[in-house]
């Protein structure tokens, strides 16, 4: 398929809240960009199934929960990253800003679901992907960026200057 520039696409946010330095940094082949409502058919879904196991949706719902994301303005930011020569997904990850009645009203960017393809790993994308969310949380006003994430991911997100803070406590339904 061939590459879709930004001006082609409904994206969920303006794609001026990516850094371009965080932009100038990837290969030429690849570009970062906002989530588009056309992504499903760019294999949005075949990216995250490297973190966790994937149910399909279909399509329309897929586009579905698009618009509810977007129905919440300056709150979800998700972005991938695209390989220019197949128009296909090859890194995602995404920022929510959750605001708060705390901290002179403040607000807390939650960083979440962070995958990168199997073949396209162990050459900074994540790293990208990791620096262009916590721009966009700090940018948003955010006094701190924070995620969950296994023991073994440690070492990645110590690299992308955080550090372990506290506990994850969870209660699935
Ligand atoms: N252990 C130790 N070091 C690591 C690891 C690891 N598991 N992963 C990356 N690093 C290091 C790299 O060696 C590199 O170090 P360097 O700067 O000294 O060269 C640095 O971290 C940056 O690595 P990237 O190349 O940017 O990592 P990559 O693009 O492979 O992305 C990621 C890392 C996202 C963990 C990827 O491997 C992946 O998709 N894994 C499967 C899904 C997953 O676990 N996602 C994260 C879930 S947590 C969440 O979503 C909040």
């Amino acid at each position: 398929m061939p590459f879709t520039p930004d001006h082609d696409l409904d994206l969920l946010f303006p794609t001026e809240h990516i850094p371009a330095d965080v932009r100038k940094q990837l290969p030429p082949e690849l570009h970062i960009r906002p989530l588009a409502s056309s992504d499903y058919a760019r294999g949005h879904l075949a990216i995250l199934s490297v973190l966790t196991v994937v149910t399909d949706p279909g399509e329309a719902a897929w586009r579905a929960q698009f618009d509810a994301l977007r129905a919440a303005p300056r709150t979800y930011y998700p972005i991938v990253i695209v390989d220019r020569t197949s128009d296909r997904i090859v890194a995602v990850g995404t920022v929510f800003v959750e605001r708060k009645f705390l901290r002179g009203l403040g607000a807390v960017g939650h960083i979440e679901d962070i995958a990168v393809d199997k073949g396209q790993q162990g050459k900074k994308l994540g790293l990208r992907v990791i620096q262009a969310l916590t721009a966009i949380s700090e940018n948003s006003g955010c006094y701190k960026t924070i995620l969950n994430c296994s023991d073994s991911n440690i070492p990645f997100y110590e690299k992308c200057g955080f550090q372990k803070k506290e506990n994850e406590m969870a209660k699935y339904a």
